[in-house]
């Protein structure tokens, strides 16, 4: 009796440690992300940084581009395509109506798209989403996870034949986020554990669009097909705005405009592609980091081969 009263609160004692440490690991693991990340953001990802960073920003209309914007909301398509036509005076600008958010609008588009046989030089995948909500679309996806990596990957496998006739020239620019650097890869794609956080799920998202890019660039290298990720830096756009009113608000003034936040998105378009490394990550128009200092999140990067037979999984992106 006497050994087992002198064991018990040993034990008890053990676990009682055992889990407040690594909780605490965890928490410290998490908030020196964040401050890696804010300190590196706000020095680089502003205003500021853009004009250290960046010279003249062209557009792609305004060079003479064939472009087609995906749009999922008609109207507002229309009046962007009328803006851009009447100000480039570029009349090879298009519109196609797509919500990225589901899968059979991503597949008809595409197969729709296809039937065109135009050769496709460059594909932008520059819509994404930050709801703070957890919203569940039609199709039973978690909306930021529907758009920024169901959307993003289906689009781009099933775009691949457009691009293969624009070998060896054809490339993939996906818009991420320096977001991303706060999250390692995770395979809970929908954030089905743990109490749902918009601003981390958006983090994940933008972290599997970073390895899926990678990845891409190895599984298409033979295709003459390159990819790349990047970071626009910190635009003052309606999502931000909407999204993270706080950060909007503190920003106020430091933040870049669209123009700035589009310009090594166009860069990279334009750059002969000897110049670039397939599967890097872009940020004013030079590769950076994937990973900040001590924030434990490159060895994730294993995880991309099980998300993407999950991705396989949801649905038969297969041409
Ligand atoms: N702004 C920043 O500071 C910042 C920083 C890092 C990364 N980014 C990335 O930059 C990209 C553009 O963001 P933004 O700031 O310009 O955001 P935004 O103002 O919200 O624009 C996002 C665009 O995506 C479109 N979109 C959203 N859901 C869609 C869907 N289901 N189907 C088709 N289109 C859809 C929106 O269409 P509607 O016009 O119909 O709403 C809008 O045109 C995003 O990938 C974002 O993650 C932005």
């Amino acid at each position: 009796m006497q050994s087992t009263a002198t064991t018990k609160p040993t034990i008890a004692l053990r676990i009682h440690l055992r889990i407040p440490l690594e909780s605490l690991a965890m928490f410290l693991l998490k908030a020196w992300r964040q401050t890696a990340f804010g300190v590196y953001g706000y020095l680089n990802f502003t205003k500021s940084g853009f004009l250290e960073h960046s010279k003249t920003a062209h557009g792609l209309a305004s060079r003479g581009a064939t472009v087609y914007m995906v749009c999922r909301n008609k109207e507002r398509g229309e009046a962007a395509l009328s803006r851009i036509q009447t100000s480039t005076g570029n009349q090879n600008v298009h519109l196609e109506v797509c919500d990225l958010s589901s899968v059979n609008d991503v597949k008809s588009f595409s197969s729709r798209f296809r039937e065109k046989d135009v050769p496709v030089h460059v594909l932008v995948n520059n819509a994404g989403v930050l709801e703070n909500t957890r919203t569940i679309t039609s199709e039973g996806y978690e909306m930021n996870f529907a758009v920024n990596v169901l959307g993003t990957y289906g689009m781009t496998e099933l775009m691949v034949p457009l691009l293969e006739k624009c070998q060896p020239d054809a490339r993939v620019i996906t818009v991420s986020s320096g977001g991303m650097y706060t999250a390692p890869l995770t395979t809970d794609l929908q954030f089905s554990s743990g109490e749902f956080n918009g601003v981390e799920q958006y983090a994940r998202n933008k972290r599997v669009q970073v390895a899926l890019t990678e990845k891409w660039a190895k599984k298409y290298s033979d295709k003459g097909i390159a990819f790349y990720s990047m970071h626009p830096g910190w635009a003052e756009t309606p999502g931000v705005a909407n999204s993270l009113p706080s950060f909007s608000k503190s920003f106020e003034g430091k933040l870049r405009t669209s123009e700035e936040g589009a310009d090594t998105i166009i860069w990279l378009a334009l750059q002969p592609k000897e110049k670039l490394v397939s599967g890097g990550f872009y940020f004013d128009r030079a590769e950076a980091t994937k990973h900040l200092a001590f924030a434990a999140t490159k060895g994730s990067h294993v995880a991309i081969d099980s998300i993407v037979d999950s991705l396989n999984s949801f649905c038969d992106f297969s041409r």
